[in-house]
């Protein structure tokens, strides 16, 4: 039976071997490595940590960035993995013209993985600005986008079938995007990458959550591979003419994304069991921007970016959500994760101080979205004792889970409210849950996130399969 899926599939044993391997490599290179990187003075405060009833903080601190020993692991367990792609028992008729492509694709892959990762990394030592960091993954994506155009990928996006006059309208059932869609595949790159550093700072969120966007993706790659095919051939293996449902170009894809994404769950699993709570080491901006390219290598190489990108749903409402505090609108401090109550160790959404804008259509914006986010109970407003509104929480999923989950800030003093931001410049605003509020632990929020994702996922799946099938009926 091995021998009939490494026959159809080819590598894929490898492959999930690899990832087992990857697991237990890893967990042993952070395990060896994060002593080395906490006296290089790559370090942080575990922010949920700090008792706050104690002047001097009493946390210790934890090694940051072992993202890149389990990196260094991924990318060299799919180095070695390169011939198994080429030899071996295949239903692929191989050349070297094939060869040739199939290796330039899967080496465009690690690229632009590489290029992540060193982006990462060179934010954790130098901790880049937003708007330096932004336009890098762009440059990552190129070899990726010239192998998508050398393979003959499409630009062309369905038109829905409904409502009818839109097919009448661009007369057809799909439109060439032409330049457009390079455009949109150089901006997933970009937002891939930096969508798992914004929904980070409770333990293990960030590797939770790429964990299972990675399996969400691998089983919808296992429903392209045509196992029925396999027990057929095995249970009548004199016969080699038996048919394959799926064609063999898109059975190659799905192997290709799952070549990737098999060895990156193991790591990816090993720095879990190191960062989930209580944190032992942190995973650093390497482990987002690395997380980031393989998800968007694996999901534009694989030919299906579209799909991948629902699977990106919490993080689309996560990026959504801080648009305001990320363009200007609220004040973003340094850190948005929720604050931790003194001596109780339960968390409160993170608030931050409204800023009066100077600029009357900034306040009319904000005059709209914030009052809308209140009602939709995704932020939560501070008051001071007279009743003025002086700040909001942070616009973060995270917190809109404790705002959700019925947590309030108190109101705060006005003469604390009129104080000038902090001398850092830094408009977080310390405040305590309302007395009574609904608050829980690190360690529960995390579960709802992963909950969050999870529904997420089954969400992408209904859309993918269902809805997709209502709306486009001719891609079915
Ligand atoms: C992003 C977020 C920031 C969030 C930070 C946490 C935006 C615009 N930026 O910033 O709001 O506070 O990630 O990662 O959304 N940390 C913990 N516990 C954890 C993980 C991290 O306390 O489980 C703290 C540690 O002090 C660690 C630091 O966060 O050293 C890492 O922050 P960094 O990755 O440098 O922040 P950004 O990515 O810039
Ligand atoms: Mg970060």
């Amino acid at each position: 039976m091995v021998y009939a899926i490494d026959k159809a599939f080819p590598a894929l044993i490898i492959s999930l071997l690899l990832a087992v391997l990857g697991y237990v490599v890893a967990y042993f290179a952070i395990a060896w490595s994060r002593d080395t990187f906490l006296a290089q003075g790559l370090s942080g405060i575990d922010l949920l940590k700090v008792d706050r009833t104690k002047r001097i903080p009493t946390a210790e601190k934890i090694p940051e960035s072992l993202g890149l020993p389990c990196a260094a692991v991924y990318l060299f367990l799919v180095l070695i993995f390169i011939p198994f792609r080429y030899f071996g028992p295949s239903h692929y008729h191989v050349t070297v013209h094939s060869v040739h492509q199939d290796l330039t694709t899967f080496l465009s892959a690690l690229l632009s993985i590489y290029s992540g990762t060193l982006l990462g990394f060179v934010d954790d030592v130098l901790d880049i600005r937003w708007r330096y960091k932004l336009p890098i993954p762009l440059l990552s994506s190129i070899p990726m986008l010239v192998v998508y155009v050398a393979s003959g990928g499409s630009t062309s996006v369905v038109v829905p079938a409904w409502p009818s006059f839109l097919h009448a309208f661009i007369q057809g059932a799909s439109v060439d995007l032409g330049i457009l869609y390079y455009a949109y595949m150089m901006l997933l790159a970009t937002f891939c990458t930096n969508c798992v550093n914004i929904l980070a700072g409770i333990n293990g969120v960030e590797v939770g959550q790429a964990i299972v966007i990675a399996l969400s993706v691998c089983a919808n790659d296992l429903l392209y591979l045509d196992f029925g095919f396999v027990f057929r051939q095995a249970k009548d293996a004199s016969s080699s003419s038996i048919p394959m449902h799926t064609p063999p170009e898109v059975v190659a894809r799905h192997l290709f994304s799952l070549h990737l994404l098999l060895p990156f769950v193991g790591t990816s699993l090993a720095l879990l069991a190191w960062n989930r709570y209580p944190s032992r080491v942190f995973v650093g901006d390497t482990y987002c921007y690395f997380a980031g390219m393989v998800l968007v290598s694996a999901g534009i190489l694989g030919h299906y970016s579209k799909t991948l990108l629902l699977f990106f749903v919490p993080q689309i409402f996560n990026f959504l959500l801080s648009c305001p505090q990320l363009f200007g609108l609220v004040p973003c401090p340094r850190h948005r994760v929720p604050y931790v109550e003194k001596g109780k160790g339960l968390l409160v959404p993170s608030c931050v101080r409204l800023a009066r804008h100077t600029s009357s259509w900034k306040q009319f914006l904000t005059s709209i979205i914030l009052p809308l986010l209140q009602f939709l109970r995704l932020v939560a407003p501070v008051y001071d004792t007279e009743g003025n509104q002086v700040g909001v929480s942070n616009l973060t999923l995270l917190n809109a889970i404790l705002v959700l989950r019925g947590a309030r800030p108190s109101v705060i003093d006005s003469a604390i409210a009129v104080q000038p931001v902090a001398q850092n410049g830094d408009p977080a605003l310390r405040v305590d849950g309302a007395p009574g509020t609904l608050a829980i632990t690190e360690r529960s929020l995390w579960y709802y996130v992963m909950m969050v994702q999870i529904l997420g996922s089954l969400f992408a799946f209904g859309v993918r399969y269902w809805v997709a099938s209502i709306v486009f009926p001719i891609t079915n």
